[in-house]
């Protein structure tokens, strides 16, 4: 069966805007996240305490993160970024109480997106996810290349257990699977969530977090609804793709993700009329239209 309500991770301001070429200016950034928790969003991935360099989109995040102080009193989920302790304590220092670190379940994206391996980012992790656990944060454990690698090719599903596995004994609250480069197919992810299932991770703790690269977003979502899943990510609009990975494509667009959902009678809170024109207004900012099927079919409406 599916489920009656679903709980959208919204990524836009985060995965969304750290790929866009230009950096929008912090004030746009801040009321785009002010529009998307008033369009019903509950949670709202803000930024990340990444190297600057790296993600110089995101440089601003010390300014962006206290602006969103009055959405954390109103009860808005605004989880942030940090790869390494460095991140972790930036986070903190501005009263962030919701962290995620990413992990690569790929050696070549995690040396292209973390300078290290596998098992050095991971053992980098441990010690980020105790102290922001002592802290009392919630931490979220983001799993990239779950499905395929633009290097490597398709990921076997054990390598992923793997790495679920030990970011669930670290102590990670909440793990997402991502689809960075939009490859998987329902199949796939069926054969993933199973071989998880029977690991022991539970279900109830897994987001997904699909790319649309080849118009398989919805067909996936529905597929991992169907198993169990009830968390599923999105980027308003379509926005984002990933720097550190060739051939990666937008997100799966929370517009099609509430499209969907409306019409099986699922629960999200999100009102798609004040959703679209939030994502109509900031493809005015990045100056290109938005690639969701469901924010163009709805603008002239
Ligand atoms: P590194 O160069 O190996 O860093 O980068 P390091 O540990 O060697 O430190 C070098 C310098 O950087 C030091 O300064 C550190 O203090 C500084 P120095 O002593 O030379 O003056 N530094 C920092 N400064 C500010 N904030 C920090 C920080 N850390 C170190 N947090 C590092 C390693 C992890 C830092 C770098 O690779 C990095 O920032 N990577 C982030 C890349 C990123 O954000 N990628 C996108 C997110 S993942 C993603 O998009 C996938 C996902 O969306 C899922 C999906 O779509 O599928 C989650
Ligand atoms: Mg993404």
């Amino acid at each position: 069966g599916l489920p009656s309500r679903v709980r959208i991770h919204e990524v836009g301001a985060r995965d969304g805007l750290q790929n866009e070429k230009s950096t929008v200016p912090v004030d746009v950034k801040a009321e785009f996240v002010h529009r998307l928790a008033s369009a019903g969003l509950t949670t709202v991935e803000a930024t990340s305490f990444v190297h600057p360099k790296w993600v110089p989109q995101l440089a601003d995040a010390e300014e962006l993160f206290p602006r969103l102080a009055d959405l954390r009193e109103q009860g808005v989920r605004l989880p942030v970024l940090v790869p390494n302790a460095r991140g972790l304590e930036r986070a903190l220092a501005l009263g962030a109480d919701r962290v995620a670190i990413f992990a690569s379940v790929t050696e070549s994206f995690a040396k292209a997106n973390l300078n290290r391996t596998v098992d050095e980012s991971l053992a980098v992790f441990a010690p980020v996810v105790a102290e922001a656990k002592a802290a009392g944060a919630h931490v979220r454990g983001y799993l990239s290349m779950c499905f395929g690698d633009p290097w490597e090719g398709p990921v076997p599903v054990e390598r992923v257990v793997g790495v679920a596995k030990a970011l669930e004994a670290m102590g990670c609250d909440e793990l997402s699977l991502g689809d960075t480069i939009g490859v998987a197919t329902a199949g796939h992810v069926r054969a993933l969530l199973t071989a998880l299932t029977e690991a022991g991770v539970p279900l109830a703790t897994l987001g997904v977090h699909f790319h649309d690269t080849y118009g398989q977003a919805l067909a996936n979502t529905l597929e991992a609804l169907r198993m169990g899943v009830t968390t599923v990510d999105a980027s308003a609009g379509g926005l984002g793709g990933c720097p550190f990975a060739r051939s990666a494509t937008g997100n799966l667009a929370t517009e099609d993700l509430v499209w969907l959902l409306r019409g099986l009678g699922i629960e999200t809170g999100v009102d798609l009329d004040s959703l679209v024109a939030t994502s109509m207004w900031m493809a005015g900012h990045l100056g290109r239209p938005s690639p969701s099927r469901t924010v163009r079919a709805l603008a002239g409406s």
